[in-house]
């Protein structure tokens, strides 16, 4: 899947509405909590606040997800551990997830990437958790789930959001700068970010 040719311009735009958030130049549908476009290689991709009904399908991603525990030691490699986990994240209050639109061998659409707002304090502050299947990375998906997780936690009225990022998760890194993140501490390779949302 990753290497899979391009079949159309990146970031095809369906239509021309102002961006609301970080870089949204290539997201096709702009509304609140909710992204859809077409990636670089053609596919469809849907990005929406999570349901609890997504639970099996985020379990499903996180079993494929490679490599394991190399996200201060997320997901598990434990079965049991990693669902205990996701089943845990999905009660959080905000969960945002991005899916394909090509059907899998179940026919179902795979659900590609993930973000989880982990309450810190009740209205005030939470820590930001994202992840894309290594085989969907470098298509915005990432982008764009950071842009509609902001979003929601702006209505929710958080008043920041926060991360630890390994100093050489420069990736991860671009897309928190870009998208308004900006450093707090840095011990050895532990950077803490921020991002302000009042
Ligand atoms: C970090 C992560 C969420 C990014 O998701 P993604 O869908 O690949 O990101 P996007 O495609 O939206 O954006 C990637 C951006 O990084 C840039 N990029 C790619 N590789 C890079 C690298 N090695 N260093 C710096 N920037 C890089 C791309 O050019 C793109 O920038 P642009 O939007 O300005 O063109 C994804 O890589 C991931 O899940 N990594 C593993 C889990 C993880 O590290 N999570 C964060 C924990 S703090």
């Amino acid at each position: 899947m990753t290497d899979a040719p391009p079949k159309r311009p990146h970031g095809v735009l369906r239509n021309s509405s102002p961006p609301t958030g970080c870089r949204t130049d290539n997201h096709g549908d702009l509304r609140a909590g909710l992204r859809s476009f077409t990636s670089r290689y053609g596919e469809e991709i849907v990005v929406r606040r999570a349901t609890s009904q997504d639970t099996s399908s985020l379990c499903a991603m996180y079993d494929t997800f490679a490599p394991k525990q190399s996200v201060q030691g997320v997901p598990s490699a434990q079965d049991d551990q990693r669902r205990t986990w996701v089943q845990g994240l999905a009660k959080e209050r905000i969960n945002v997830i991005a899916t394909a639109a090509d059907k899998d061998a179940e026919g179902a659409e795979p659900l590609v990437g993930h973000a989880c707002l982990l309450t810190m304090e009740p209205g005030v502050r939470a820590e930001l958790l994202i992840m894309v299947h290594q085989d969907w990375r470098n298509r915005n998906i990432g982008s764009a789930i950071l842009e509609v997780a902001i979003e929601l936690a702006q209505q929710a009225r958080y008043q920041k959001l926060w991360l630890v990022v390994s100093a050489r998760n420069t990736r991860a890194i671009h897309i928190y700068q870009k998208c308004g993140f900006e450093l707090c501490t840095q011990v050895d390779y532990d950077i803490e970010m921020e991002r302000l949302l009042t």
